[in-house]
């Protein structure tokens, strides 16, 4: 696997392969690689013939006081798990090289509504951050399809919606949530936990789980069911910022009439702000 920091590197490694009529897969990540990262890269090599993974820590999509400085950075250990999972081709450029007149002035994309709301309420800023990187990224990288997380459920929304209404020829795949064995989904976040907190953690994915078996079981009085968890949340050492059910296309607060949902948390333990989602679609047979 080779590493180019450039963008005229990317490009002359990409069209080498797509020379030999290769199709090109892309996995954007911001390093600090874990098995749910892993899975992108695993699905990536069914899929097509050449995968592209990219690390950048993206400060455009981080607000102030948040953990941009902290944000952990492994290259070296990251670049390792890439060769080990088939990844053929990482870029990892520098602040300069991505946004080398600056950030004041950059070009942004953004997506209205979906963006809204959820981590867009409590991340001013970030969901353009992201879309905006994103959009660069592919130009650089012109791939067949890009695979993200489905952890990162309204990242993953806004992702598509911008494909789509920038008529960008790129499929978007979603790739589900890959969890400790106590339903902790994987984070390069969880890092930051102590011991205590760690404990504490897999709260967030019971919560959902509650939150989802009770629909199932017929509840619709979704107010009163969400403020009984975030009591809950509350009671087990959590502080929630959001939890909340969703139309699961639209991102739109659900009706007890809708049947493709999705419950969404964010909550802080300590510093550390945790995110999870899970989908339920009541019409699916299984
Ligand atoms: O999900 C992430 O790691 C980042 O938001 C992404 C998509 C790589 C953009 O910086």
């Amino acid at each position: 696997m080779n590493t180019v920091k450039t963008v005229r590197e990317l490009r002359a490694a990409v069209a080498r392969a797509r020379s030999e009529g290769k199709r090109i897969g892309f996995v954007p990540t911001m390093g600090n690689l874990h098995s749910g990262h892993i899975a992108l890269i695993t699905k990536a090599t069914q899929r097509v013939d050449f995968v592209v993974a990219s690390i950048f820590v993206n400060p455009l999509q981080f607000g102030a006081g948040e953990d941009l400085d902290k944000y952990p950075r492994t290259l070296a250990a990251d670049q390792e798990k890439l060769l080990q999972a088939g990844c053929h081709l990482l870029f990892a450029p520098t602040v300069e090289e991505m946004y080398p007149d600056g950030m004041a002035g950059q070009t942004r994309v953004s997506v209205p509504q979906l963006s809204e709301g959820l981590c867009g309420a409590s991340r001013p800023g970030h969901f353009e951050g992201v879309a905006t990187v994103v959009s660069k990224l592919f130009n650089m990288v012109q791939p067949d399809l890009a695979i993200f997380g489905q952890k990162d459920f309204q990242q993953l929304a806004v992702i598509r919606a911008l494909v789509h209404d920038l008529n960008m020829p790129i499929q978007i795949i979603g790739e589900p949530t890959v969890r400790a064995a106590d339903g902790l989904a994987l984070s390069s976040r969880n890092g930051f936990l102590s011991e205590e907190q760690r404990a504490i953690a897999p709260e967030v994915y019971r919560t959902l789980t509650r939150i989802s078996d009770a629909i199932k079981q017929g509840e619709r009085d979704y107010p009163t069911l969400i403020n009984e968890q975030i009591k809950q949340l509350e009671a087990a050492g959590l502080r929630p910022d959001y939890l909340e059910i969703r139309h699961a296309l639209t991102l739109r607060p659900a009706t007890a009439q809708d049947r493709d949902l999705v419950i969404l948390v964010a909550a802080f333990l300590g510093t550390t702000r945790l995110i999870d989602n899970l989908h339920l679609n009541l019409d699916a047979t299984s």
